[in-house]
């Protein structure tokens, strides 16, 4: 496969001014995103690398509404509450601070993917939501600053801008400057043909939030800065192999790179353990499928779902060997997906 270097439709090109749709797709990352050095601003510690799905798309319409004392934000029909509601506020407070434009807004958004269950529901939620709010509001931002404004919504919303596979670079420093050099941007991947297996052993809410977790990493666990460090040597070895388009190493480098994260949570105080029996039951299967020859690799965030990165050609075996191990489960088959982009008037 060769990565697209896809940018995404540009607001002034589309839609008509107060009013923009969008469709972002989540991202599962290769290489994490755990821990961050500025919570303001959602600069993280280290580079990540992940890739776009072609499953879970989220569309999110905002609409201005002049005159209206409050924006009017509702998830699958339904208002948003709590954090979620409070995130998506602070996020157009932003867009309208750049725009110079005061008024509310009416913001909807329809997410086909499981909410809050380390699906990345926030990356694909926060990338639409940036390309909508910026059509809506008049911005007219690069993929470059698309990517940095949508990470400020989630960081991991900044990589889903963009097709295929992507890179998250961490920057360096503080204010301004550092915020100017914190972006995603696509990753070149010689002819490779993956998917991602997406194992759901549990699709409800997670006792502790991403973000919550990440901090709580960040500041007690002794794991971390090892972790940190080795991590940057697996993105560049990741690279190398993605450049040319070695899917064992790639879901060896994977695979490391996510149990390391998870002891680093394993090792934090309190513990954070997202990994359940059903997880294990799944990561069984998978040393299984590789010792029967199919060569099978999984990848877990912050939630007890496995993501397994296989073949293209080999994905419904996997599908079905891992829907075998845990029957109450599903699994969804995904390919490389296609960066956010502005819906047309008739919602294509
Ligand atoms: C485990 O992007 O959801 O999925 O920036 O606090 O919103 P915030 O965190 P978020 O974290 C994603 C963490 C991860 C790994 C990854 O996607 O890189």
């Amino acid at each position: 496969m060769r990565s697209e270097h896809a940018t995404p439709v540009r607001p002034q090109e589309q839609g008509s001014a107060g009013s923009a749709a969008a469709v972002a797709h989540p991202n599962i990352a290769l290489i994490k995103y755990w821990g961050k050095r500025d919570e303001q601003l959602i600069l993280p510690r280290t580079d990540s690398l992940s890739m776009t799905l072609d499953i879970f798309p989220t569309t999110t319409r905002v609409r201005l509404a002049p005159g209206a004392s409050n924006d009017d934000v509702t998830f699958n029909g339904v208002p948003a509450t709590g954090e979620a509601h409070r995130r998506v506020i602070a996020f157009l407070e932003l867009v309208r601070e750049r725009a110079g434009l005061p008024h509310r807004a009416v913001v909807e958004t329809e997410n086909t993917v499981p909410t809050g269950a380390g699906l990345a529901s926030s990356a694909s939620g926060f990338a639409a939501l940036a390309v909508a709010a910026a059509g809506a509001y008049g911005l007219d931002p690069d993929a470059t600053a698309l990517s940095r404004l949508a990470r400020r919504g989630s960081g991991s919303a900044s990589r889903s801008v963009f097709a295929g596979f992507a890179v998250w670079h961490a920057g360096r420093g503080t204010g301004t400057d550092a915020d100017l050099c914190s972006y995603a941007e696509p990753v070149p991947v010689a002819d490779l043909d993956p998917a991602l297996v997406v194992a759901v052993v549990n699709a409800g809410p997670k006792a502790v939030s991403s973000r919550e977790a990440m901090r709580r990493t960040v500041d007690t666990s002794p794991l971390y800065g090892a972790w940190a460090d080795s991590s940057g040597d697996d993105l560049a070895e990741m690279r190398t192999a993605l450049r040319l388009g070695d899917l064992d190493a790639v879901g060896e480098i994977a695979e490391r790179n996510a149990f390391g994260m998870h002891a680093t949570m394993l090792a934090a105080r309190p513990a954070v353990r997202y990994l359940s029996s059903a997880t294990l039951t799944v990561l069984d299967r998978v040393l299984q499928l590789r010792r029967d020859g199919v060569p099978a690799y999984a990848t877990m965030d912050a939630g007890p779902n496995v993501k397994v990165l296989c073949h293209r050609a080999d994905a419904d075996r996997v599908a079905e060997a891992v829907r075998r191990a845990v029957p109450d489960g599903a699994a969804h088959v995904a390919g490389p997906g296609p960066g956010a982009r502005l819906l047309n008037e008739d919602g294509r």
